[in-house]
């Protein structure tokens, strides 16, 4: 069934688990997460990325309906979240579409007005009912950006205080997109900022980082774990294996089942992982 990432986070975070939260671009990103966590017998979050709306032309109800349903018939509880929001225009039609959380992305901006576009931010989501996350600090690898500073605890506890989110990203030693998991995690600042913060704290970045890194930082304090170039990996590791044995092949289920069934297992693993039953 559908739920909300609010719910989700609550118990997960009252269990001392994390959720996985995983990027979806195409359909057999939706189907392989539901397939995989159905699998796991785990609750997860299926994410949207503004990246992934961009690739979309620009358009999100296409991807968000499709997750819709497969969330409203899946075996496990799914909560639809949008991630790494800058635009505001898509951040207004975040409920409408059936999300009920975004991450407000003003992470590149100077402290002052990181902090003043996600309070505005935060106010325009609660009024229509969103959970809310934010980042602080910049968790790099989005682009153009390179590894960034690490998230403060002093300046984290003022910033969650003065804005109002409901969770916080933070920078700890992960990187976007990384393609190897070799990321080490500061796991003392990790401990400083959960003691800090009251709100559950979020992972971005997460394909980087090895198995202990990833149950030690759920262990420390994460409660949110997102999780996105695992699956880009898994999907066209399995597409190119396919074609290469078989470069004959026309019919694009041959590959496409071969992808989804690879980002599955990977959804099923990682889920497991991070809230084991
Ligand atoms: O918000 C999405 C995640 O931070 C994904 O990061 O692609 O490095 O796993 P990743
Ligand atoms: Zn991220």
């Amino acid at each position: 069934p559908l739920t909300t990432t609010g719910e989700l986070v609550t118990r997960a975070r009252a269990a001392r688990t994390a959720v996985a939260a995983f990027n979806i671009i195409t359909l057999e990103h939706v189907e392989a997460v539901v397939t995989g966590a159905e699998a796991a017998r785990v609750p997860v979050v299926l994410q949207v990325s503004e990246n992934a709306v961009k690739f979309r032309g620009g358009r999100l109800l296409p991807l968000a309906r499709a997750a819709a349903a497969a969330a409203e018939h899946s075996a496990v509880p799914v909560a639809l979240h949008l991630d790494h929001v800058q635009d505001d225009a898509l951040l207004h039609q975040a409920a409408d579409a059936g999300f009920s959380s975004v991450m407000y992305d003003a992470s590149r901006l100077p402290y002052d007005e990181n902090l003043a576009a996600t309070r505005a931010a935060v106010d325009r989501a609660h009024a229509q009912g969103l959970w809310i996350e934010a980042e602080l600090g910049e968790i790099g690898g989005k682009g153009a950006h390179a590894p960034g500073a690490r998230t403060d605890p002093a300046e984290a506890w003022a910033f969650v205080a003065d804005s109002g989110v409901d969770a916080l990203a933070v920078a700890v030693g992960s990187v976007h997109a990384m393609t190897t998991r070799t990321a080490t995690l500061d796991h003392a600042l990790l401990g400083r900022l959960a003691a800090a913060l009251d709100i559950p704290l979020v992972l971005h970045g997460s394909s980087g980082v090895p198995d202990d890194e990833l149950t030690a930082a759920v262990t420390g304090g994460i409660t949110k774990v997102n999780i996105g170039t695992a699956l880009n990996q898994a999907m066209t590791a399995a597409i190119r294996d396919h074609l290469t044995a078989h470069p004959e092949a026309v019919d694009s289920r041959t590959y496409l089942s071969a992808a989804r069934e690879a980002m599955a297992r990977t959804v099923e693993r990682l889920a497991r992982l991070l809230s084991p039953s």
